[in-house]
């Protein structure tokens, strides 16, 4: 693991423009339940059920049992070693754009600034007949949430059935298309279309370098460089490794 975690450190000071793609494993280790993992949200909440914006429309208090048991871990997490060490990255001026499919704002804790949010932000709550917009740490206490008009109000994350953010898609394909090096952490990478990305990204000629647990579809396509393991300790040490070799 060494030797790869020191080519993977020689592709990123190498790349011009070195982009990152992230999922909820990399926010795993901040206590975090994935999706798709033995013991992940799926696994207790049905997402046809739970997590599509026609369910959240016709049964909005069932969809906040789910928002609720996603509230309490997200609104205590704090950033792990591996969105740190990815702030850090950035901060050295090695990673240059942040693409997350997460929505716990973990990544701009940990101090990258630079930061797509595909899937929207539970930051934040919107009333979707009368447009206002509050803090979720306004409404923390209150279950489920409700605007002062009275209707129920939505957690600004992307459900299924919503479009992604303009904004987020124009922006990560066009970024996917010029990046040199491309990291994927802790994704599944079955959602589209942000799973194209590792594929845009490699047709341009960018290197792959994929950081998880378990290999999945990527590995054995497009991925270069497959560094097994949690993300928090392989990102630590690929920043050692790239700090190593600043000093040579
Ligand atoms: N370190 C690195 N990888 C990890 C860790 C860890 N500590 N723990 C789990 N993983 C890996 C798993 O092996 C898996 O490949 O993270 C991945 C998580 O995959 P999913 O649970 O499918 O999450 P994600 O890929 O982010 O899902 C994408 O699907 O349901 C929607 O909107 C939801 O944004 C989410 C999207």
């Amino acid at each position: 693991m060494e030797e790869l975690i020191g080519q993977a450190a020689e592709i990123i000071m190498n790349s011009k423009f070195t982009m990152a793609l992230t999922g909820a494993g990399i926010s795993v280790e901040s206590g975090i339940p994935d999706f798709r993992s033995a013991d992940g949200l799926w696994s207790k909440f049905d997402p046809a059920e739970y997590a599509s914006i026609y369910s959240f429309r016709a049964k909005p208090e069932m969809v906040w049992e789910m928002l609720r048991e996603m509230d309490k871990v997200v609104s205590q997490a704090r950033p792990n070693k591996a969105h740190l060490g990815m702030g850090k990255l950035e901060k050295m001026g090695y990673l240059h754009c942040i693409i997350t499919q997460n929505i716990d704002n973990l990544h701009q804790m940990g101090g990258a600034k630079n930061v797509i949010e595909y899937h929207g932000n539970s930051s934040t709550l919107s009333c979707l007949w009368c447009g206002k917009k509050y803090k979720s740490e306004e409404k923390r206490d209150e279950y489920p949430p409700r605007c002062e008009c009275q209707k129920i109000l939505k957690p600004d994350v992307v459900f299924f059935g919503e479009a992604i953010p303009e904004y987020a898609l124009n922006r990560s394909f066009q970024l996917a298309s010029s990046a040199q090096a491309l990291m994927v952490v802790g994704t599944s990478a079955v959602v589209s279309p942000v799973n194209t990305i590792p594929a845009i990204a490699r047709q341009n000629g960018a290197k792959i370098i994929e950081i998880n647990t378990e290999r999945t579809h990527l590995t054995d396509t497009v991925t270069d460089i497959f560094l097994q393991g949690g993300a928090g300790k392989v990102i630590s040490d690929l920043v050692e490794a790239v700090k190593g070799n600043e000093k040579n």
